[in-house]
């Protein structure tokens, strides 16, 4: 078994999910904008749903990026600027994530609030998730 390889896969898997829920959050707020209005009830019920494998995703990255880092790189010590920058979009993506599942509470409690603030909150997720990405690929590139 090539655990190296299996935590490469376990890794870009984690990325998957967490840009699949972004890239769905743009097109359901498009299709609820269009929607009839019976129609929405229903509609915004798959956004909190996607939000569960976007948190998956993002424990998936953490936790195989941590044993990659500790198993293969000797822990985060010499690691070039670009991944720190990229750890540093990571946990400002994690902050903001889940800040957006308390969101998510009181938006099931009736808080218009709460549900005004949400695309914001999803977009600076989008675009944390993006800097982790593009400084990524340069960090070990
Ligand atoms: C949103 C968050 C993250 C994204 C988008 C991401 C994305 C990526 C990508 C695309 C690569 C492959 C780079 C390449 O070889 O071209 C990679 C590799 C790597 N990531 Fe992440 N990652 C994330 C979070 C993390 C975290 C939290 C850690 C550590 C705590 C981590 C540690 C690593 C390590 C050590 C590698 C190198 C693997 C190798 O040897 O090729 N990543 N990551």
């Amino acid at each position: 078994m090539n655990w190296y390889l299996t935590l490469i896969l376990i890794h870009f898997i984690g990325l998957v999910m967490g840009f699949a829920v972004s890239i769905s959050s743009i097109v359901m707020a498009a299709l609820l904008a269009r929607s009839e209005p019976e129609h929405r009830p229903t509609l915004a019920r798959f956004m909190p749903m996607m939000s569960k494998v976007g948190h998956v995703g993002l424990a998936l990255l953490w936790i195989s990026g941590l044993v990659l880092v500790f198993v293969y790189y000797g822990g985060f010590k010499d690691m070039p600027w670009e991944f720190y920058t990229k750890i540093a979009a990571t946990v400002l993506l994690t902050i903001v994530v889940s800040y957006m599942a308390v969101l998510e509470a009181k938006i099931r409690r009736g808080d218009v609030l709460a549900a005004a603030l949400m695309p914001a909150f999803g977009k600076a997720a989008t675009l944390f998730g993006l800097t982790a990405l593009i400084f990524a690929v340069n960090a070990f590139n």
